[in-house]
């Protein structure tokens, strides 16, 4: 496991060259930006866990908060507030007085990958960063998985068979270990606009979870 697993990847972490390629030049680019392993945001009394993909170029990226500044948050953040998962404001800006109740949200990948799509070792080398979180939440009950890739890297940090556990927006599963997976497709504005996910889908799934979660 690397060094820090439990608490996330430093800010230069090295495992990934691909992606530290890719901060660096941001880092020159964009001096201000977070450039940086986003780290995970929320509760650490959290009931329910969110794990997304990775960081978005002019989101989490820059601003270091996941989820944080671009069409994607404003979806989820949106459904959190609506389902008492949330408090306070959604600004788009980590200073905001955003609070997460019960929940905590994570990536699968916590550096920015070009074109949203970090390779399969790219997967693989932050997945300890995946497993440390969840450990170290002894009250989560209920994970939401967005998307194919967080949720394969959700049922392998767990210990479990990809072909036990097929992907599927809306499937419950119960990993090993006890927890309960249940996907959704991406709330990204691709899926949104091309009507693979529509804002009624998205918060019946979370709803379902929120509700096994806290129940
Ligand atoms: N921002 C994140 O932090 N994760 C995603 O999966 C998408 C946007």
């Amino acid at each position: 496991m690397p060094t820090g697993a439990a608490s996330g990847p430093s800010r230069d972490c090295p495992l990934c060259p691909r992606l530290v390629g890719l901060r660096l030049s941001l880092r020159e680019q964009h001096p201000a930006w977070f450039n940086a392993p986003v780290p995970s945001f929320g509760d650490p009394a959290a009931r329910l866990v969110i794990v997304g993909l990775a960081p978005g170029l002019n989101g989490a990226n820059r601003t270091g908060r996941p989820f944080t500044g671009d069409y994607a948050g404003d979806l989820l953040y949106r459904t959190l507030l609506k389902l008492g998962l949330a408090t306070g404001e959604y600004r788009a800006d980590p200073q905001d007085s955003l609070t997460l109740v019960g929940c905590l949200i994570t990536n699968a990948v916590r550096c920015l990958p070009p074109a949203n799509k970090p390779l399969p070792e790219e997967i693989a080398a932050c997945r300890p960063f995946l497993t440390g979180q969840l450990d170290a939440l002894p009250s989560a009950r209920a994970i939401v998985a967005l998307g194919r890739i967080a949720h394969e890297s959700v049922v392998r940090s767990r210990g479990g068979r990809l072909k036990d556990y097929p992907f599927g927006h809306g499937a419950p599963h119960t990993l090993p270990g006890g927890l309960r997976l249940f996907d959704s497709y991406h709330c990204s504005r691709y899926n949104t606009n091309t009507g693979r996910l529509t804002e009624t889908m998205f918060v019946e799934v979370m709803t379902a979870a929120r509700d096994f979660a806290l129940a």
